[in-house]
């Protein structure tokens, strides 16, 4: 496929497994998914972020990613079941997921350095964090357009359980650190899984209803 081709066939595909019937990852190589994260890395990105998200990771730029092979999805799936509590359908997307890719974001100011209950009181409303989270969601998109090319199944998802402060402690997220989204990736075949698209997919209307031309009369 060219890259209109790429960016035309992404589309969300939601993959819902059995979590007590999982089968066992396919075995993608974790180097599969570097490359594809290596290339999506050359998102731009407008400022560096602040110093205080460097010591872990030490590049600049705003965003991180935290990645699970198939069976660390399996094992993640394990502990959110020992846990208890609602894990809605995230425990089924584990059971068929390929790779779990936590995709963060790192603020600029904290308003709050407390131990944060919403992460809306995370960050301050400037111009710097928006910038921020349109890089890391350049980079975002790019992983997407990257992982279709490669023959996967993509979902972006706003992660439900998988932004609670006991996911992030399991994988080693740092709490300043905002989700911006847990990517899934799964095979074309999925068995007898349920796929489900995006619910949203074919409510864009056409060009004319999101882009129009400007004549300067002066
Ligand atoms: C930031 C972001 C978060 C999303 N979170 C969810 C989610 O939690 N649940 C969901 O069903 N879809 C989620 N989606 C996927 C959208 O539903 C999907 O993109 C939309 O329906 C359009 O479908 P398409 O991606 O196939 O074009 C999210 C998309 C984005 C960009």
């Amino acid at each position: 496929m060219n890259i209109l081709e790429v960016i035309e066939a992404r589309r969300t595909s939601k993959v819902l497994g059995n979590p007590d019937t999982a089968p066992k990852p396919l075995g993608h190589s974790r180097d599969s998914i570097d490359r594809l994260l290596e290339v999506a890395g050359n998102a731009p990105f407008h400022h560096p972020s602040a110093h205080i998200h460097h010591e872990t990771l030490s590049s600049p730029v705003p965003w991180r990613v935290y990645k699970l092979d198939g069976n660390g999805c399996r094992r993640l799936m394990q502990a959110l079941s020992r846990q208890g509590g609602h894990s809605g359908k995230i425990p089924a997307m584990l059971a068929a997921a390929e790779f779990l890719l936590q995709v963060s974001w790192l603020p600029d100011r904290i308003t709050n350095d407390t131990e944060p209950v919403e992460n809306e009181e995370l960050f301050s409303g400037d111009i710097r964090n928006m910038e921020h989270i349109a890089a890391a969601s350049a980079m975002t998109q790019s992983l997407l357009l990257a992982a279709t090319d490669a023959g996967f199944r993509t979902y972006w998802s706003s992660g439900g359980v998988l932004r609670s402060p006991e996911v992030f402690k399991h994988l080693g997220i740092p709490a300043d650190e905002i989700l911006l989204g847990s990517v899934f990736l799964c095979p074309q075949d999925v068995g007898d899984a349920e796929v489900k698209p995006g619910k949203f997919h074919d409510m864009r209307g056409s060009l004319d209803d999101w882009s129009a031309w400007r004549d300067m009369s002066i």
